[in-house]
């Protein structure tokens, strides 16, 4: 697996279909242990949010493949004291091998990408959250053997998750439907565009304010949280309005019978999910965390090449 070699991987377009394929079917391969594969280099987090899944999975991904990492936030940085970015990158570009970036602005991740002379990539912006979605999408191609046909739908905000899972979804030959409260949580329009045409007239692209039309036949429920991080002034007034969108026992028996679900987490239980469903024998969301780790070292592998 070499296609993704020295690349940026700052969105889930980024890749091409083939190059996605081929990813999913690499952290299949490494999971099961029938690759193995070494790589010695040096990964650099650098988190303005906070993180459990992305932090950790990141960090373990690279040790058991041979390499070392180098845990930042930009508070024991000069990041926090105003260092340019410009700077900071050039100086990080010379020290690491690979640099995976928790911040804002998709812009502040492009800069990054242009002065630092390694490859970088997404590890959440409020655009987009590949990472998360190469393990949704290995664990889909998990329960069902593979992601084409199948359809997802997602409940919620139409956030970072949402918007990188038009894409991905929309590129692995599945439907994906995204059931918001009103026009002003749609996901981003340049994405939806991006993912109808990916889709083409071969697979679905719905964006809906209702619930019930979303979950109808559905084979995978997917909700995040109603106020991503950077948005804690939102979540109270937020509750009613998202209320109807929760992933419970009634939205899930309007799924295909077979049905998973999935959530990035962390979840506000009792929220957009509700205990019973996160504990059903349908909830796949450990599975769905366990990939993270899979999923993102396929992904540096491939980035950075094999050390043997
Ligand atoms: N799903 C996810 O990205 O989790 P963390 O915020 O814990 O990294
Ligand atoms: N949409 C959430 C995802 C967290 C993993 C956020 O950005 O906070």
């Amino acid at each position: 697996m070499e296609a993704l070699t020295g690349r940026n991987v700052l969105s889930v377009a980024d890749l091409t279909v083939a190059e996605l394929h081929e990813l999913l079917a690499f952290a299949a391969k490494l999971k099961s242990g029938e690759i193995t594969w070494t790589c010695r280099k040096i990964l650099g987090l650098l988190f303005s949010k906070a993180s459990t899944r992305t932090r950790v999975s990141f960090s373990v991904a690279m040790y058991q493949l041979g390499g070392q990492v180098i845990d930042m936030n930009p508070s024991v940085t000069q990041v926090s004291r105003g260092e340019p970015v410009a700077d900071t990158a050039r100086v990080l570009g010379r020290y690491l091998d690979i640099l995976a970036i928790r911040t804002f602005q998709q812009k502040e991740l492009e800069e990054y990408a242009k002065d630092a002379g390694i490859p970088i990539i997404n590890a959440l912006t409020d655009l987009e959250h590949p990472c998360q979605i190469f393990a949704d999408l290995l664990t889909i191609q998990e329960c069902f053997g593979s992601c084409q046909g199948k359809t997802l739908s997602y409940f919620g905000d139409g956030n970072n998750v949402a918007n990188s899972l038009l894409l991905g979804c929309a590129m692995m030959g599945m439907n994906v439907r995204i059931a918001v409260p009103s026009a002003e949580y749609e996901p981003n329009p340049e994405i939806v565009a991006k993912a109808k045409e990916f889709a083409g007239k071969k697979t679905e692209v719905m964006i809906t304010h209702n619930a019930q039309e979303a979950a109808q036949g559905c084979h995978a429920l997917y909700t995040d949280v109603w106020a991503s991080m950077g948005q804690e002034k939102e979540a109270r007034e937020r509750i009613p309005l998202f209320k109807p969108y929760q992933v419970n026992t009634d939205l899930l028996k309007l799924a295909d019978p077979e049905a998973i679900v999935l959530h990035c987490l962390p979840a506000h239980r009792g929220e957009e999910i509700t205990d019973e469903v996160m504990e059903c024998s349908q909830s796949r969301l450990w599975d769905q965390a366990e990939n993270r780790m899979h999923a993102q070292k396929a992904l540096l592998a491939s980035i950075l090449g094999n050390d043997e």
